[in-house]
């Protein structure tokens, strides 16, 4: 079998497009305009990569983009002020500082002043309590655009048992509750699970989240399963350079799944869609207007 490829780019782009239409009628009907904050505290190359890119794709789709730099050595007490200030902020429905943090500042103590209802990246315990117990939260971006490619691909997902590999708190947890709320069977595996082959060879959606490049290969994976490969791991090549590659073995893998997300673009760009998402779903609860259909979990 040789595996359906998922393209997560072009995904991405459209689900850019559906919040852009979102956005477009905020404005018209109800004179809102949606605004994304993203706080950076330091000079961390990649996190600056990742912000300017978030910044550039709020603007957009047509939301209003606040982006704030802050030094490396911000203390605690300046960055909780700055929270505050854009909590209370009315043009802003969502919140997003920068992770890693510098390693004075507690990154749970800082989540954990974001206004929960602005915090789209759904990392405030309320809202990883809610998603836990299944109620209306705000879903971390990652886990969230696996959901929608696994939606998509499958139509229904009831009954079928996912595999998660990996445990963070930013995509495994998440992700196994997700796949627990459309009636998947879950198994959360991890580096310490027992003939770790043998689980993956059982699951009929993996989703790969541990950070290792490579790390499963097509051997482990059982015929026609579906594969969600979350990793971006730099590699470098034999003949000199880098190039991207996922947490899965891609070619031996696709020799035997029955659909896969390549990487690049696979699950990569559906994370900032999924923060402009939700970003427009805070917006349409602050104002309680009825949530874009199709970009929330
Ligand atoms: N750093 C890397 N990924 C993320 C993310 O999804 N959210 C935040 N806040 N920081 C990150």
């Amino acid at each position: 079998m040789t595996a359906t490829v998922i393209d997560g780019k072009a995904f991405a782009a459209k689900v850019r497009g559906q919040v852009g239409e979102h956005v477009a009628r905020l404005k018209e009907e109800q004179g809102i305009k949606p605004g994304l904050a993203v706080v950076l505290v330091g000079e961390d190359p990649a996190s600056q990569v990742y912000v300017r890119s978030k910044g550039k794709m709020t603007v957009e789709v047509g939301m209003a983009s606040f982006t704030h730099r802050l030094a490396a050595d911000t203390s605690e007490a300046d960055l909780l002020t700055m929270i505050d200030q854009l909590n209370a902020d009315p043009a802003v429905h969502g919140i997003l500082v920068q992770l890693p943090l510098p390693g004075h500042l507690d990154s749970d103590l800082v989540i954990n002043r974001i206004d929960p209802a602005k915090d789209v990246d759904g990392f405030h315990i309320s809202n990883v309590g809610l998603l836990g117990t299944g109620q209306k939260s705000m879903v971390p971006c990652t886990p969230l655009g696996c959901l929608m490619m696994l939606r998509d691909h499958h139509g229904s997902l009831s009954g079928l048992h996912a595999v998660v590999v990996g445990r963070s708190n930013i995509v495994g947890k998440p992700m196994a509750q997700l796949l627990l709320g459309d009636s998947c069977t879950v198994t959360i595996a991890h580096s310490r699970t027992k003939d770790l082959p043998g689980m993956v060879k059982q699951a009929d959606i993996v989703v790969a989240a541990v950070g290792r490049p490579q790390m499963i290969p097509g051997d482990w994976i059982k015929e026609g399963a579906t594969i969600i490969d979350v990793g971006i791991n730099r590699i470098d090549k034999p003949d000199g350079g880098t190039r991207l590659v996922g947490d899965v073995d891609y070619d031996s893998c696709a020799a035997v799944a029955g659909a896969i997300t390549p990487v690049p673009g696979g699950v990569g760009p559906m994370t900032i869609a999924c923060l402009l998402a939700n970003t427009v779903t805070a917006c349409c609860r602050a104002h309680g207007l009825s949530e874009p259909e199709g970009l929330t979990a």
